[in-house]
């Protein structure tokens, strides 16, 4: 009989400050796209909550150690990392376990940018980073509606839920 897990993950990072951090800063990493020209977050990888969230849906649902455990921010040889490298390593265990996954619903709350417009290339790599189906993954953003430190622009969050079947 197939075997079902769900897994749940959260991410935020802070926005840096563009005054103190000019050009260099302006680069968002968000689904495994670059968001060029937007002010870039604050991480010891390249801060991609929508890879870090997912990671930890999918590391979750086979109750192995969190994305923090296995990739810890103090390592020198992970310092910018790209986070498509961490989604693929954590996929490699699930599919280990013999588990597949099923579909994944990603929602990011941030002010800005508008993640409707890039909806569709972040799907794209997501799903073929996870050798899926464009239409087992969904991503949607939501604004905070100026309501506390997401929605002042300080920082950008992002929930995950995935669904694997063993295969
Ligand atoms: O209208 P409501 O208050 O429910 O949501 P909102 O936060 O004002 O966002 C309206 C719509 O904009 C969302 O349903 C998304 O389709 C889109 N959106 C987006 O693509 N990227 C964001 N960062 C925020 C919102
Ligand atoms: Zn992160």
């Amino acid at each position: 009989m197939k075997d079902f897990r769900i897994g749940s993950g959260y991410d935020i990072h802070k926005f840096l400050e563009i005054a103190l951090f000019e050009n260099a800063a302006k680069r968002l990493y968000l689904g495994g796209i670059l968001i060029d020209g937007h002010i870039g977050v604050a991480a010891h990888s390249d801060g991609d909550v929508i890879l870090h969230s997912l990671t930890d849906a999918l590391l979750g649902a086979i109750s192995l150690p969190d994305i923090g455990v296995l990739f810890p921010d103090d390592l020198k040889s992970t310092k910018g990392i790209n986070s498509v490298e961490i989604l693929k390593h954590a996929y490699k265990l699930v599919r280990e376990k013999g588990y597949g996954l099923v579909n994944a619903d990603i929602t990011v709350i941030t002010q800005t940018p508008k993640v409707s417009a890039y909806k569709e290339r972040m799907t794209a790599k997501v799903a073929s980073v996870l050798e899926t189906d464009v239409s087992r993954i969904n991503i949607k953003g939501k604004t905070k509606e100026g309501l506390d430190s997401v929605g002042k622009q300080k920082a950008i969050e992002c929930f995950s839920v995935c669904l694997l079947s063993s295969e």
